[in-house]
């Protein structure tokens, strides 16, 4: 059975750009492949960071990935910084790593260019370990969005130098990119981020869920009620494919292109159909929450799957590359 490795980043609580973008997928690739699932704490210090929000923040993602449908009775799910071995793999992994390559990734220049005081080597890194998390593990797919494609090709060619500097061990992991359109934010501009302010997060509220999608941007030829527009241009309609049954999707066409309905009565469909999707997930998350220490349980049962797994790796590959004991 091949291996899928992801890891997600713990900004806090999950949005619907995570969800509908990655975690919806990662649910549904548990019934083919051994899964590992993993909150990437190390990943997230290398940018500015909250030093008190950290660990709740680690726990509420978690908490969230179970509640969409992660099964830690056949995903492995923990946290990154509790399994020693991804920074000790990173190690040997950075005297493979060309450093120009580190250079040109676009996250690197990015996140340099947003936080000009706090270009930190582990920034700089960041794709290293990124690909120690995945090999550790020796997963070969690793479902992520169009914006890691770049690190996965980096990873790819640290594979490539490492198996030829030290002998073929590592398979070559590659990316597995969804088909879900490209999720925008509320702002129909930029990719939903939580940084951006542009997000519904998974846990919110109804009321704050109808308010935010009420200011939502449309397709900006709709300047007034009787102005017809495109729903192929429309971040709205986007949504509405995962939230709405074929009907609901046709009205939502037809309507909009002949303006016989307005954006606002759009909006109010899809925020129904949304709050109702996300019902499911509130309730799981509840009945998590409800039960103290349980989530905490779940983390370290993962760390303690993931250790066995990751320890024997880097066992043989300190064997493979002749260090010492
Ligand atoms: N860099 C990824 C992101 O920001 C998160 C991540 C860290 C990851 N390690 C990973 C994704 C390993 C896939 C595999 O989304």
């Amino acid at each position: 059975m091949e291996t899928v490795f992801s890891g997600i980043q713990p900004s806090g609580e999950m949005h619907l750009g995570n969800y509908l973008g990655a975690v919806r997928n990662w649910v549904a690739l548990q019934d083919q492949y051994r899964c590992f699932f993993c909150v990437v704490d190390y990943h997230a210090i290398t940018q500015d960071y909250e030093r008190d929000a950290l660990s709740r923040q680690t726990l509420e993602m978690a908490t969230d990935l179970i509640a969409c449908g992660i099964d830690p009775e056949r995903s492995v799910v923990f946290v990154q910084s509790s399994v020693a071995e991804h920074t000790e793999l990173c190690w040997i992994l950075d005297t493979v790593t060309p450093f120009g390559e580190l250079g040109r990734m676009t996250q690197f220049k990015d996140k340099s260019a947003k936080q000009a005081d706090n270009i930190n080597a582990g920034l700089f890194s960041y794709p290293v370990l990124q690909t120690a998390d995945i090999i550790l593990y020796k997963a070969s797919l690793v479902p992520v969005g169009a914006d890691q494609v770049q690190h996965l090709e980096l990873a790819r060619e640290i594979v490539r130098r490492f198996n030829k500097r030290w002998g073929d061990y590592f398979p070559e992991p590659q990316a597995l990119l969804s088909s879900t359109p490209r999720i925008l934010g509320l702002d129909g501009q930029a990719k939903m981020s939580k940084s951006l302010g542009n997000t519904i997060a998974l846990g919110e509220a109804d009321e704050p869920i109808r308010k935010r999608l009420a200011t939502a941007a449309t397709d900006p030829q709709r300047v007034r009620r009787k102005d017809p527009g495109d729903p192929e241009v429309c971040n709205l309609h986007t949504l509405h494919t995962f939230f709405s049954d074929e009907e609901r999707l046709e009205w939502v066409r037809s309507g909009c292109r002949t303006a016989d309905i307005g954006c606002f009565e759009c909006k109010s469909a899809l925020a129904d159909n949304l709050i109702a999707h996300l019902q499911v997930i509130r309730e799981r998350r509840a009945e998590l929450q409800a039960q103290p220490g349980r989530i905490e349980e779940i983390l370290r049962e993962g760390a303690r799957k993931a250790r066995e797994v990751a320890r024997q790796t880097i066992d043989e590959v300190r064997d493979h590359i002749g260090l010492w004991g």
